[in-house]
């Protein structure tokens, strides 16, 4: 059995299981996902979707139904789709459509908060109770309670989906908030919260041409997830891949030998790091992420681009694009605004 992500406009995902043979419409349909049908022959098009990762066949597609130009970037018709892999389909109308059930909600545990940074932690999170794997994509973030209060805060994920649910997340220590206090003065292993997951439609697509990968600060998180998955699965990205990691000051970086591990198990993996503040003992380079790039770097505009971060280092990132005509890349991005 594959897995199937579907992927919807308000950012929420549901995964379904797909049995060999099976369409993709009758695989959500026998789960619950009402995706919305009219002639379930290849005709309508009233199923489409866009496949962003994974192997697919198409039984009939109908040439009023989609363009060659559409299927030629993912077009699919989910009453005409097998897939020969896990894949993500991505749909333009809201979860609501198909279904009333909002993101799960998970009960769990702190287990540690690992202080990585002057400023960072990586806060590591028990969800072992949950039966079976959660689901969501690297990139995606999960909704996260403060222990002991009625707030919630967004965080990405900071690792892969595994088995034994133990999760991760990079959070940036601010001088003072909610989660930021809670994790500096009150938390301990055994603290209880709940989790809702998973959220967001920033993840990895389909890898078919070189990937740029921009962090800002705790940006790092989602990169830190999709790093491990490629890990884990070498054969899965033979492109190029470089990660631009940019912080404020030294004391802000994290995760280095984390970092320079992927730069050993990937061999098109590549990464440079900027601080915007000099200090004593940094040898490396001193300014904004953007300082980073090279003309090289962007493989004349056919490059996959994903940024995250604060938003204005997102923007930053996006007008340097913009301003040299990538119009051939496509840029994915998330941006961690107060939550
Ligand atoms: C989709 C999404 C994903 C996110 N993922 C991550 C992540 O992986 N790691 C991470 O560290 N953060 C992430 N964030 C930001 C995070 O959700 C919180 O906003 C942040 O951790 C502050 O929470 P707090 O409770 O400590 O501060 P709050 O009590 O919320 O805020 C305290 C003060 O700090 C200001 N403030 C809040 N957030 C920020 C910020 N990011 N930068 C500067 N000032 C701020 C507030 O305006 C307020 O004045 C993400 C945000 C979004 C929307
Ligand atoms: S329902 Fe008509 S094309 Fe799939």
């Amino acid at each position: 059995m594959y897995k199937v992500a579907l992927n919807f406009a308000d950012g929420r995902t549901h995964f379904i299981g797909v049995n060999a043979g099976e369409t993709v419409l009758d695989a959500a349909l026998r789960q619950g996902m009402t995706i919305p049908v009219d002639c379930r022959e290849g005709v309508c098009a009233t199923c489409k979707g866009t496949c962003q990762s994974g192997n697919y066949q198409l039984e009939y597609v109908d040439e009023d139904a989609l363009t060659e130009a559409e299927l030629e970037k993912g077009a699919v018709l989910t009453c005409q789709m097998r897939v020969a892999s896990d894949c993500a389909v991505r749909f333009d109308f809201d979860s609501t459509l198909c279904t009333s059930a909002g993101p799960e909600v998970i009960d769990a545990t702190v287990k540690a908060v690992e202080i990585v940074s002057e400023s960072t932690a990586i806060v590591h999170i028990d969800a072992g109770s949950r039966p079976g794997q959660l689901d969501f994509l690297p990139g995606q973030y999960a909704h996260v309670q403060v222990p002991g209060t009625d707030e919630w805060r967004s965080y990405s994920f900071a690792c892969k989906p595994n088995e034994n649910n133990q999760l991760q997340f990079l959070i940036r220590l601010l001088s003072q908030g909610v989660m930021s206090d809670y994790l500096r003065d009150r938390a301990k292993p055994g603290d209880k919260l709940r989790l809702k997951a998973p959220l967001g439609a920033f993840y990895l697509h389909k890898v078919t041409r070189p990937l740029i990968l921009v962090a800002g600060g705790t940006g790092l998180a989602a990169f830190l997830g999709m790093l491990d998955e490629m890990a884990a699965d070498p054969a899965r990205c033979t492109q190029p891949v470089t990660l631009f990691y940019g912080v404020t000051q030294v004391v802000d970086l994290c995760e280095m030998e984390r970092i320079q591990k992927y730069a050993e198990q990937l061999p098109n993996f590549s990464y440079r790091s900027i601080v915007m503040k000099a200090s004593e003992g940094w040898q490396g380079p001193v300014g904004v992420v953007t300082d980073l790039f090279e003309e090289h770097h962007f493989n004349g505009g056919e490059v996959d681009a994903y940024l995250c971060g604060p938003p204005p280092m997102v923007d930053a990132v996006k007008g340097w694009l913009d301003q040299r005509q990538m119009g051939n890349s496509d840029v994915y991005y998330e941006k961690f605004s107060a939550s």
